[in-house]
C-alpha cells in the first residue's frame, strides 16, 4: 500500500523525533490548561487558597482586563501553532491569524511585566525571550512576504519554541513551590528563576533541533521542513 512505504511523502511525518513532539504537546497543553486556570480564577474567584497562591491570584484579578487581553490571544496562538505546524499544507488566512495573535502575545506580555511577581528578574528574562520571540515572529512573517518558504517555517518554529518557554516555567515554579518549606524562597524569589531556566531550556532545545541532522534529513527539498511536515507545493526558493 502506498501510504506505508517508507519512503512515501506521508510516511516521512513519523521520522519527527518522539521527543520533539511530545514536548510540543507537553508544552501546548500546559499552556492551555494555564490559561483555563487563570480565566476560571478571574471569573469565578475561589476562597481557601494557601496564602501564597491567594495573593497571587489577587494580583492577577488587581488587572483582570490586561491579564485576559495576554492570555486569550496567547491560548489562540499556541492553539494556531499547533495547526499551522502540523498541517500538510498553508492556510493564507490561519497563518494571517497566526502573526497577529502572536504580535498580540508578545506586546501584552511587555505590559505584563510591568509589575511581575518576580520583580527584576523575571522582568529581565522576559525582555530577552520576550524580544526574541517577536523577532523570530518578525522574521518569519518577512520571510513570508519574500516567499521564502523554507526559511519562514524555520524561523515560525523558533518563535513557538521560544514561546512555549512559559509552559516549562511551570513545572520548574512546580518544583519551587514544593520545595519552598526547605529552601524559604517564595514566589517573588523563585518565579524569576523560574522564567530564566524554563525560557532557556526551550530556547536550547529548539535551536538544537533546527541545527540537527535529522532535521537536515528531512530538508528534502519540496518536501519536508520545520519540525512538521510541508506539502510539495510549498518550495523553497
Ligand atoms: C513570549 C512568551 C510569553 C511571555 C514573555 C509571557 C510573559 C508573561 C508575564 C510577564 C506574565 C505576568 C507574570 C507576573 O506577573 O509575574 C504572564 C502571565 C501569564 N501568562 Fe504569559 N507570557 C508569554 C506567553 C504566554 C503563553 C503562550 C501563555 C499561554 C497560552 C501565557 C499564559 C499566561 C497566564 C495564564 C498568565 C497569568 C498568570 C498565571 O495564571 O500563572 N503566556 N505572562
Amino acid at each position: 500500500m502506498a501510504l506505508s512505504r517508507p519512503d512515501h511523502p506521508s510516511s516521512r511525518t513519523s521520522r519527527h523525533p518522539l521527543w520533539l513532539l511530545l514536548g510540543f504537546w507537553f508544552c501546548v497543553v500546559i499552556s492551555i490548561a494555564v490559561v483555563l486556570r487563570r480565566l476560571n480564577e478571574l471569573i469565578r474567584p475561589s476562597h481557601g487558597r494557601p496564602p501564597q497562591m491567594a495573593a497571587i491570584d489577587a494580583t492577577f484579578s488587581s488587572h483582570a482586563v490586561l491579564t485576559a487581553m495576554h492570555i486569550i490571544p496567547a491560548a489562540l496562538f499556541v492553539v494556531l501553532a499547533a495547526v499551522v505546524l502540523l498541517r500538510r499544507t498553508g492556510s493564507e488566512w490561519l497563518e494571517r491569524l497566526f502573526f497577529f495573535f502572536g504580535a498580540m502575545t508578545g506586546a501584552t506580555a511587555y505590559a505584563m511585566s510591568f509589575h511581575p511577581v518576580g520583580g527584576w528578574v523575571e522582568r529581565s528574562a522576559v525582555l530577552v525571550f520576550n524580544t526574541w520571540f517577536l523577532l523570530s515572529l518578525a522574521r518569519a512573517y518577512w520571510l513570508r512576504l519574500r516567499g521564502e518558504t523554507a526559511r519562514r517555517r524555520e524561523w515560525m518554529t523558533r518563535a513557538v519554541g521560544i514561546l512555549l518557554g512559559i509552559a516549562t516555567t511551570r513545572p520548574v515554579m512546580g518544583v519551587f513551590f514544593a520545595t519552598s518549606a526547605h529552601t524559604h524562597l517564595g514566589p517573588n524569589q523563585f518565579f524569576g528563576i523560574a522564567f530564566w531556566i524554563g525560557f532557556s531550556i526551550n530556547a536550547v532545545v529548539i535551536e538544537i533541533w533546527l541545527h540537527s541532522k535529522r532535521r537536515a534529513q528531512l530538508h528534502n527539498p519540496g518536501l519536508y521542513f520545520g519540525i512538521f511536515a510541508v506539502s510539495p507545493n510549498e518550495h523553497p526558493s
